[in-house]
């Protein structure tokens, strides 16, 4: 049996950022209203048409080049994004293009915000078999596009920035190594953040109908996600310690998704330690879905927050409902 670690870390925002005060133009909200209740203060948003593939590229390279590979290394690309390009195919399909790799195998995960999470768990079992020595896992989302810009969909679009994060995972030959990863889910959440068209039973998928009542756009019971999601963060945190018998002490940082500043705050209390230990940018980007992880870990390695043999943990809990957390010996 082979290990697994994070061999190297790219990330890529668009450049436009969108303030709360410039919300304050769209729809009906106040600065004061988003940062108390989530911590967030600016996103980034695209200003022109651009593909979830094309947002990750750049992210890609950096996280190849940060691992001392080559891109002819990669032996499979993973992608989780809620926002792909088409229906179909796969934004790893148009990732896997960009990058001219063609024959490399390509998968597309939807678990939503656990989806980097799922996605390293994934790569560490396709690394552990020996099957694969170089894997690139991205987590990717152009979701300002998809939202709905007025007052009726603010509780939702003052959430949600554009952004990309990637790793290469590649097997370890040091003492780094992704230790554990554990998954889980409960479906009969399903509704209570979701999209719901395009319908994919339904003739037709999508019509005038269904866009005039706004079912293609995001809907969430806040109230409902927040009781989760106070609930679940800390339970997939104390799984991955149990994992490894770590204490709370024996853990340098973890890294939640970045879904609200609120959340973050109540599994700090939970876990009995301060901010300093639970890591959060969402003040500068946002709920970025599945590059919420690896645009955190990007930045908490450039502040030294995470250095070499640290102890941390990953967490993560979405829409799905779903969750999953790792630990990791950086
Ligand atoms: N600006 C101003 N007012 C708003 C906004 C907004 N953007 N959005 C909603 N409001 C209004 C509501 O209409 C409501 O008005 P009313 O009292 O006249 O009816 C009022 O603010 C309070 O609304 P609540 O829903 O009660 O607000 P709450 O205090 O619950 O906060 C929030 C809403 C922030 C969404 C909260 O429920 C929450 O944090 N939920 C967790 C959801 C979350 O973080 N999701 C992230 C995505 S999921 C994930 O990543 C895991």
């Amino acid at each position: 049996m082979y290990r697994s670690r994070i061999a190297g870390i790219g990330a890529n925002v668009p450049e436009n950022v969108v303030t709360n005060y410039d919300l304050e133009k769209m729809m009906d909200t106040s600065n004061e209203w988003i940062v108390e209740r989530t911590g967030i203060r600016e996103r980034r948003w695209v200003t022109q048409p651009t593909g979830a593939a094309e947002l990750a590229f750049p992210a890609c390279l950096e996280a190849i080049g940060d691992a001392g590979v080559e891109k002819k290394d990669i032996d499979f690309i993973i992608v989780a994004t809620i926002t792909p390009e088409h229906p179909m195919p796969g934004t790893s399909s148009f990732l896997q293009t960009l990058l001219e790799l063609p024959g490399v195998p390509t998968l597309d995960i939807r678990v939503q915000c656990s989806g980097f999470v799922y996605g390293l768990s994934i790569a560490d079992q396709y690394i552990r078999t020996g099957r694969y020595k170089n894997i690139l896992l991205v987590g990717v989302e152009v979701q300002s596009v998809g939202l709905n810009l007025t007052t009726e969909g603010r509780d939702v679009a003052v959430l949600f920035g554009d952004g990309a994060g990637a790793v290469v995972v590649s097997r370890s030959d040091d003492s780094s190594e992704i230790l554990s990863t554990h998954l889980g889910g409960d479906g009969r959440y399903a509704k209570e953040l979701w999209c719901e068209a395009p319908i994919g039973y339904k003739s037709p998928r999508i019509s005038k109908e269904m866009i005039d009542q706004g079912k293609h756009y995001p809907k969430m019971n806040g109230r409902q996600v927040f009781k989760h999601a106070v609930t679940i963060f800390p339970k997939v945190v104390y799984t991955a310690m149990r994992a490894q018998n770590w204490t709370i002490e024996d853990v340098d940082l973890v890294v939640p998704h970045q879904a609200n500043i609120r959340i973050i705050e109540a599994l700090a209390k939970k876990l009995g330690v301060g901010l300093d230990k639970v890591y959060s940018n969402i003040h500068k980007y946002g709920n970025t879905t599945a590059a919420s992880i690896p645009l955190a870990l990007y930045d908490a390695l450039k502040e030294g927050k995470i250095k070499k043999g640290s102890n941390v943990i990953l967490a993560a809990f979405g829409s799905g409902f779903t969750w999953a957390s790792a630990a990791i010996r950086w």
